[in-house]
């Protein structure tokens, strides 16, 4: 059955609070975005909200080259959340550049692209794709969280040195660079760091976590690919914690944070942790309109408490 558009619902009408926040250069309405992978490449979720009225749409992380991903089943349920192993399935950058950017581009949301590659290389080829790329793509989120081909065993961002190099790599798009790290290494401030060092302006924090479902009828792992992300409400406690330590070791690096926020209250634990923007990615599953009703709760949950300025709650849980 089609969803109905309730996109009225979900409006900031009648909201008081200065919603609109910043991300190193780059200066959005307010702080709630889609999540990279969980809204499409492009326009998917139009019919159930504004993409303008987020502050910014990032969209699946884009090869430099098609890309099958990975065997069925993808995405299984799981207690509070979900576990996913698409593989990073995608049209590659030609393909999404031509068809897909100029349909989003005419929405008049402002775009963030997320990039990934299995080797430093790749990641260089997929950046300098983007480097002629319209202004309305304001940055480059540079997956780090993917596959290393070169080191089998781990992630880029398990790597201080590996993440460093993406990043370089990624500085050929010419745009402001956020590092998404993972929540799967105790070094996340140290890889937190390394990114900045290399060029990001700000971090995304942070991707799924790593986990497996065994089908005891089959003996086998339920995702085609084995192991997987798991997502949702279940790691929303490891993403507000990964957050905390990054903002605590790094009080001036701009964080973008993620994972598993469902409603406004959910937002302002990662703003206080010290997040200066969120991005919404699972919750989209169940309600397409997430994005938009949990901005709206933002902005009715500022105005209940008080708060004028929403930047005012950023770090606030910090001593
Ligand atoms: C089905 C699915 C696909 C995803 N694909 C990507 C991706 O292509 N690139 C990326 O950086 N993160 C990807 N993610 C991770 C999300 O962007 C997000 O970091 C993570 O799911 C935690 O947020 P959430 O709990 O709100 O979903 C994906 C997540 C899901 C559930």
């Amino acid at each position: 059955m089609r969803p109905r558009i309730r996109r009225g619902r979900h409006g900031l009408d009648g909201v008081k609070a200065d919603l609109s926040t910043r991300v190193a250069s780059v200066n959005l309405p307010n702080p709630v975005m889609t999540a990279s992978g969980t809204a499409g490449h492009g326009t998917e979720l139009a019919t159930h909200l504004d993409l303008s009225s987020l502050g910014a749409v990032v969209v699946k992380s884009l090869h430099a080259e098609p890309w099958a991903g990975n065997p069925a089943p993808r995405i299984h349920a799981t207690p509070s959340g979900m576990i996913n192993s698409v593989g990073l399935q995608g049209p590659g950058l030609a393909a999404w550049l031509e068809q897909d950017l100029p349909v989003l581009e005419a929405t008049k949301a402002r775009v963030v692209v997320s990039i990934w590659g299995r080797t430093v290389d790749e990641f260089a080829a997929a950046a300098s794709m983007l480097a002629t790329a319209p202004s309305c793509v304001v940055a480059v989120e540079v997956n780090a969280s993917c596959p290393n081909l070169e080191d089998r065993r781990a992630l880029f961002a398990h790597s201080a040195t590996a993440t460093s190099e993406v990043v370089d790599a990624a500085r050929a798009a010419r745009r402001p660079l956020w590092a998404k790290l993972s929540p799967n290494t105790p070094e996340l401030p140290e890889v937190a760091a390394a990114a900045a060092a290399a060029g990001a302006e700000a971090v995304t924090v942070a991707n799924t976590v790593l986990g497996m479902v065994i089908d005891t009828e089959t003996r086998h792992p339920v995702l085609g690919a084995g192991r997987g992300g798991l997502s949702g409400p279940a790691i929303r406690p490891v993403a507000v914690r990964a957050v905390f330590d990054t903002h605590e070791a790094h009080p001036d690096l701009p964080i973008v944070g993620v994972g598993g926020i469902s409603s406004g209250d959910d937002a302002v634990q990662f703003l206080l942790a010290g997040a200066t923007a969120v991005q919404v990615g699972t919750a989209t599953f169940a309600d397409p309109a997430a994005p938009a009703r949990i901005l709206a709760d933002l902005g009715r949950w500022c105005d209940h408490h008080g708060v004028a300025t929403v930047t005012d709650l950023v770090g606030g849980a910090h001593g």
